[in-house]
């Protein structure tokens, strides 16, 4: 049989984690996809790094664009981050070439990504990304695959890692912005720009995926009303507490008779309900349709392994040949969202 041959751009926190799952459970791999899942190429910055894992039985591009472009690669996986630069050069020097792709680039998608995921269907090539989106958690495959038969009515949660670690063990431990950010930062956690974590900017970028793919509405990360955490002070943190609450960063996507809602801001929730007991990198996604009525969705949202599992998951459904539109119907086919800007009162 033949395999699926990767090309893997960005060897950072994501992309070292989805080299050693490729390697350390091929025939796991093979089994599952009836067929071995291989990596030919691969792409960073400083080739003479330790990586922690060797690289030696890849072919090296220093240009990722090369590499997108490779006769020996299927599949481009974009691990680099970047809403443009590089990343999107890549990535459409690979739907031009042909390639399938697989990105966990979130800051990408929610500026580029209808305009990327036309191309890649008017090339008949699928674009996917489950591991933009709250990391380990299996959202958009739930979204696009579970759900399909469902009108969806609310999506909500929390959906960044550093922000949710960053509240709880400010709660926990009294500790300041700069101690904690060291910390989330080991874990693998922060952006390149962490501004985007703490700005609630990365969880509107997954907010305004998750809309598309709910409401079938092209994607507009520009209607997010956006409220991050920088203001929220250990002060407020033990107040919320005395009165048996938690701060969480908390986004919102509904439809409503005005239009589409989405919001993402710093939320109290009751301290004993389960987004308030969420703790660390731990995201969580509520789903909301007419006939499922709830699920809730919990599960790690940043960090190597959570990560690298969602872009395998992307890679496996592609090596099966599963050709699932990247927004769960073809990107032309979705509508303009009409934004309702004056938001409802929040539903928790
Ligand atoms: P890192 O900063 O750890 O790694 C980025 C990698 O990209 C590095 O290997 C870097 O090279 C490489 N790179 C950067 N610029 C270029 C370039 N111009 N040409 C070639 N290679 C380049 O990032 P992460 O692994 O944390 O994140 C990668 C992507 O995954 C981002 O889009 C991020 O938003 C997303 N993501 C991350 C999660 C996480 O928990 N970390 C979770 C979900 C999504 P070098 O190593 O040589 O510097
Ligand atoms: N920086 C992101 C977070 C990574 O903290 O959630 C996962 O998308």
């Amino acid at each position: 049989t033949e395999p699926l041959r990767l090309g893997i751009a960005g060897l950072g926190t994501v992309g070292t984690g989805v080299v050693k799952i490729v390697r350390q459970k091929a025939s796991l791999l093979a089994a599952r996809a009836g067929r071995p899942v291989v990596i030919t190429g691969v792409s960073a910055r400083t080739r003479d790094k330790d990586r922690g894992v060797s690289l030696d039985a890849y072919a090296w591009e220093d240009d990722p664009v090369a590499l997108a472009r490779r006769d020996d690669v299927d599949v481009f996986v974009e691990l680099m981050g970047g809403s443009d630069g590089p990343a999107k050069a890549a990535t459409e020097a690979a739907i031009a070439a042909g390639k399938d792709v697989v990105t966990a680039n979130k800051a990408m998608l929610a500026l580029h990504g209808q305009a990327l995921a036309t191309a890649a269907e008017s090339a008949g090539r699928v674009l996917r990304f489950e591991a933009a989106v709250a990391g380990g958690i299996p959202v958009v495959k739930a979204l696009t695959e579970g759900l399909a038969g469902n009108d969806i009515t609310r999506v909500m949660g929390v959906m960044n890692g550093t922000c949710n670690y960053i509240l709880t063990r400010m709660q926990a431990t009294g500790q300041g912005y700069n101690t904690l950010f060291e910390e989330a930062d080991k874990l693998g956690y922060l952006e390149a720009d962490p501004n985007l974590d703490v700005g609630g900017i990365d969880a509107g970028h997954k907010l305004a995926l998750l809309s598309s793919i709910a409401f079938g509405t092209q994607v507009d990360f520009s209607a997010i009303e956006l409220e991050g955490i920088e203001r929220v002070t250990l002060a407020d943190i033990r107040h919320a507490d005395d009165m048996g609450y938690r701060i969480k960063l908390l986004g919102v996507a509904q439809m409503t008779g005005r239009g589409l809602e989405q919001r993402m801001s710093p939320c109290l929730v009751p301290a004993d309900s389960p987004l308030g007991q969420l703790e660390g990198g731990t995201n969580m996604v509520v789903l909301e349709g007419d006939m499922v009525e709830q699920i809730v969705l919990r599960g790690p949202g940043a960090g190597e392994g959570p990560t690298a599992s969602a872009v395998m998951s992307d890679v496996m459904d592609i090596a099966r040949g599963c050709r699932i539109a990247t927004f769960g119907q073809p990107a032309s086919g979705l509508k303009p969202p009409k934004a309702a800007r004056a938001a409802t009162p929040a539903p928790y």
